[in-house]
């Protein structure tokens, strides 16, 4: 493994802690816990957990950056796309996992700008230590006018009306993690061996595995993530709003190619001071863990709630569509500082190296059909 950063003093009493935490589940399962629950524990666990605590987790100083903190342009490319759904939704946006809150500062701002109304600015956040950052941050940065359409919710609202919007949220769910040996499944657990983590893997296959998937012509020892989780949550979701258009923007790829024979080890990644390697069992509550969407799981679910697919384009096509170079040509390429600044930001969002292919934008709709324009041109739904 590359040599990583080592933790701090606090990091490590952290990691020490949830190392006993998670020792002691293991321990009261018998001898394994599926990667699930040890995911939960890492990220979520409320003392201890990633997410939960005081770290620095966004940006140049944290552990990764997010398209909203690479540039202005992908939030404004939401806002004219949000803009044209306005007519046929209340203009209240429902914002899921807003981290420091960048997006939801840039959107208000732009709207201001360009005299969109938006009435409320909903964030669902599962973190206390992040909602308490991004009220300091919103007080301190915003006016009092914008500053009073933010709300935060514990919960999704029931029969919610209005637009969802989700960027890198479904990435962070716990997921379980499974293993094909001879055209059967099995689960890969963790367990607790000679004082570290491991896997271990469950000696009898899974009868009826509930995501639809084709292994006929998958090698033993292929390894891939399903999170009933996911699942479960996201009909919850969709069971509870009423008339809405979703937006859900993450690392991720429709299920034939996701189940490609090269992606043997799964897609399990993790993120420490801008470091991605693929370690779960590394720093514990210091580093970020995610995994790459099954888009066409999110679709079925989607779709047995009858709801439907909106559009399914990679990150690049829907910022094209959305009006990014009109956008792009905004800053006065004399200034060659700025100008430099942005076209390298924008050449981040949407090369295919980047972030432009690896990200999908997928949308869904309840009880509201409506036509977006980025998914106007290159809309790969009947990929799904
Ligand atoms: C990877 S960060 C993405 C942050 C932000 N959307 C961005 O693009 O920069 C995931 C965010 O979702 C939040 N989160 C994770 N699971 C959640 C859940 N079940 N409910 C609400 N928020 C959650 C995390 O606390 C964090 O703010």
């Amino acid at each position: 493994m590359m040599k990583l950063p080592p933790l701090d003093k606090l990091e490590v009493s952290v990691h020490d802690a949830l190392t006993n935490k998670i020792k002691k589940e293991i321990t009261e399962s018998g001898d394994s816990i599926s990667f699930s629950s040890f995911m939960e524990s890492v990220l979520y666990d409320h003392e201890y957990g990633y997410y939960m605590g005081n770290k620095k987790k966004f940006g140049e100083e944290g552990d990764f950056i997010t398209a909203p903190m690479i540039s202005d342009i992908f939030t404004k490319c939401f806002l004219n796309v949000f803009h044209k759904s306005f007519s046929n939704l209340p203009s209240i946006i429902l914002e899921l996992g807003a981290g420091n809150g960048q997006f939801a500062f840039d959107l208000l701002i732009a709207a201001r700008q360009n005299n969109i109304q938006i009435d409320q600015y909903l964030i669902y956040e599962i973190s206390e230590n992040t909602i308490k950052k991004q009220k300091e941050i919103f007080r301190n940065k915003l006016t009092n006018e914008l500053f009073s359409k933010i709300f935060w919710v514990d919960e999704i609202p029931e029969n919610f009306d209005g637009i969802i919007f989700a960027n890198e949220f479904l990435d962070a769910f716990p997921t379980n993690i499974y293993e094909i040996k001879n055209e059967k499944i099995y689960e890969r657990k963790v367990n607790f061996k000679n004082n570290q983590f491991g896997w271990n893997i469950d000696d009898n296959a899974i009868p009826n595995f509930e995501c639809p998937i084709d292994i006929t012509n998958l090698p033993t020892g292929y390894i891939f993530e399903y999170s009933k989780k996911l699942d479960d949550w996201l009909k919850s979701l969709l069971n509870t709003v009423n008339k809405t258009q979703i937006f859900f923007v993450d690392y991720g790829f429709h299920q034939q190619e996701l189940f490609h024979q090269d992606r043997i080890e799964g897609t399990l990644m993790c993120h420490y001071k801008h470091y991605a390697h693929a370690n779960p069992f590394e720093f514990l509550g210091a580093q970020d863990i995610t995994w790459h969407i099954n888009f066409s799981q999110i679709a079925n679910v989607a779709k047995n709630e009858k709801c439907t697919i909106g559009g399914f384009v990679s990150q690049a096509n829907f910022l094209i569509n959305a009006g990014a170079l009109d956008l792009l040509a905004e800053y006065n390429p004399n200034n060659i500082s700025e100008f430099k600044t942005q076209t390298n930001a924008f050449q981040k969002l949407i090369s295919p190296a980047e972030m432009g292919d690896l990200v999908k934008v997928l949308s869904i709709n309840k009880n509201a059909d409506i036509n977006t324009m980025g998914f106007n041109k290159n809309d790969r739904t009947f990929q799904l």
